[in-house]
C-alpha cells in the first residue's frame, strides 16, 4: 500500500468529485450520495465490527462504542470476530440485514472484506474504517486511526533513545519484531520504525545479530504473543548463547511482554523493549523500569472521532476534511489521523494526566 499525503487543492478536488457523485443518483456512489441529504433517523442501528478482543485497545473499543453510541441516541450493534475472517464477514452481513446505516470496521485482514462491503455500499450504508485501513475496495468512506507510520517512527526513535540511556556506548545488539501480517497497520508500523533504524544499522550503531530485517521474517502471525515468545526463544538460543541482547523493537505491548519474559527465562539482562497501546500491564512495567516504552493511542479519542463522523452522516452533512488521503489500492481514502505519543517512565505522569485509570497505575 502506498501512503500518500495530498494537498488542499487535491482535497478540494476530491470534495468536488463527491458533490458531483452526489447528484448522480443510483447505486454504488459516495457517502454523500448513499446517505442522502436528509441523513438517517437519529436512533438508527450503527454496526461496529472489531477484529478480536485480544489486546486492551479492542476491549476498550468494544465497551466505549456500546456506551458512547447509546449516549448519542443510536442503536449500537457491536461485535468482535475472534481473528477469523469468515466470522467478520458474517457479522457484517448480519449488520446489513439488520438495517445498519453506518458500519464501522476494524478489519482482521485489510484485503478480505471487499465483497461484503460492496454489498453494504450498494444498500446505501456508509463504511468507516476504525484503527486499521480497509484495502482494495472503493466501499470505504473514511478511516479513523492513529498515524500508523508515525507510530512506527516513534517506536524506532524510542528504541534508539532507550539504548543510549541504558546500554552505554554503541554498537548495540538488537532484534526486530513486527505485528500480524494481515493487519495493514503492521507493515506501516515496521516501515516507520525502519525509516529511523535502517540508517543506524547501515552505520554499524545497531547490529541485528540474527540478520532478520525483512517484515516477512519478523512478523508475528495473528499478533499472537505466544508465537512472538517462541520466536524470541529461538533467537536467544540460536544467536545469543554467548552474547547479550541490548534491545528489541516490539510492535505492541503484548509482544513486548512476551519478549521480556523470554529474555528473563534465558537469563539475559533486561533489554530495551518498545511497545504500543499503553496496556495497563505494560504501563506498570514502564513505570517500574522493566519495559522501556510504550506508545499511547487513547481509544476514547478514536471512538469519539468516529462518532463525530457518524453524527455528521446522520445529519446528512458531508464528512469533514480529512487530515490526509491514503491510496488503499483502489481509491484515495480520506484518513482522519490522530497523533500517538511515546510514553516512558520519565513522561508517564504528564501523558496520563487526563487518564485516571492509567494515572492510578503510577505509584
Ligand atoms: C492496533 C494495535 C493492536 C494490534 C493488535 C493494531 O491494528 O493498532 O493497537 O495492538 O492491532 O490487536
Amino acid at each position: 500500500m502506498k501512503r500518500k499525503v495530498v494537498g488542499l487543492a487535491a482535497l478540494a478536488a476530491a470534495g468536488a468529485l463527491a458533490l458531483t457523485a452526489c447528484s448522480g443518483g443510483g447505486r454504488g456512489g459516495t457517502t454523500s450520495e448513499t446517505t442522502g441529504a436528509a441523513g438517517f433517523p437519529a436512533d438508527s442501528v450503527i454496526g461496529v465490527s472489531l477484529p478480536w478482543l485480544g489486546t486492551q485497545n479492542w476491549k476498550e473499543a468494544d465497551e466505549m462504542f456500546t456506551a458512547q453510541l447509546t449516549d448519542a441516541g443510536f442503536s449500537p450493534l457491536v461485535q468482535a470476530a475472534d481473528n477469523k475472517v469468515p466470522q467478520q464477514q458474517q457479522q457484517i452481513e448480519a449488520m446489513i440485514e439488520q438495517g445498519a446505516k453506518v458500519i464501522v470496521v476494524g478489519p482482521i485482514d485489510g484485503t478480505q472484506l471487499s465483497s461484503v462491503l460492496e454489498s453494504a455500499k450498494a444498500d446505501g450504508i456508509a463504511v468507516i474504517g476504525y484503527d486499521r485501513m480497509i484495502e482494495n475496495t472503493d466501499a470505504v468512506d473514511g478511516v479513523v486511526q492513529f498515524g500508523s507510520v508515525r507510530t512506527g517512527e516513534l517506536q524506532g526513535q524510542s528504541l534508539l533513545d532507550g539504548l543510549a540511556a541504558k546500554k552505554g556506548e554503541p554498537p548495540y545488539n538488537i532484534e526486530l519484531f513486527g505485528g500480524g501480517p494481515a493487519d495493514p497497520n503492521a507493515p506501516n508500523f515496521f516501515s516507520g520504525a525502519m525509516s529511523v533504524l535502517q540508517p543506524k544499522i547501515d552505520d554499524g550503531t545497531l547490529v541485528v545479530v540474527s540478520g532478520q530485517t525483512d517484515f516477512t521474517q519478523v512478523a508475528t502471525p495473528d499478533w499472537d504473543n505466544a508465537k512472538a515468545q517462541s520466536r524470541m526463544d529461538s533467537l536467544l538460543s540460536g544467536f545469543y548463547s554467548d552474547k547479550e541482547i541490548d534491545g528489541v523493537l516490539s510492535p505492541n505491548d503484548g509482544i513486548a511482554r512476551a519478549i521480556l519474559t523470554s529474555a528473563e527465562q534465558a537469563g539475559q539482562p533486561v533489554p530495551v523493549v518498545t511497545g504500543l497501546d499503553a496496556e495497563n500491564e505494560s504501563v506498570t512495567l514502564v513505570w517500574n523500569g522493566v519495559q522501556w516504552s510504550t506508545v499511547y493511542k487513547p481509544t476514547d479519542a478514536l471512538v469519539g472521532k468516529t462518532i463525530e463522523l457518524i453524527q455528521a452522516l446522520q445529519k446528512g452533512e458531508a464528512l469533514p476534511a480529512p487530515s490526509e488521503t491514503v491510496d488503499n489500492g483502489k481509491i484515495e481514502v480520506p484518513v482522519y489521523a490522530l497523533d500517538p505519543v511515546v510514553v516512558t517512565q520519565e513522561n508517564a505522569k504528564e501523558v496520563f494526566a487526563n487518564d485516571p485509570t492509567r494515572l492510578a497505575l503510577l505509584n
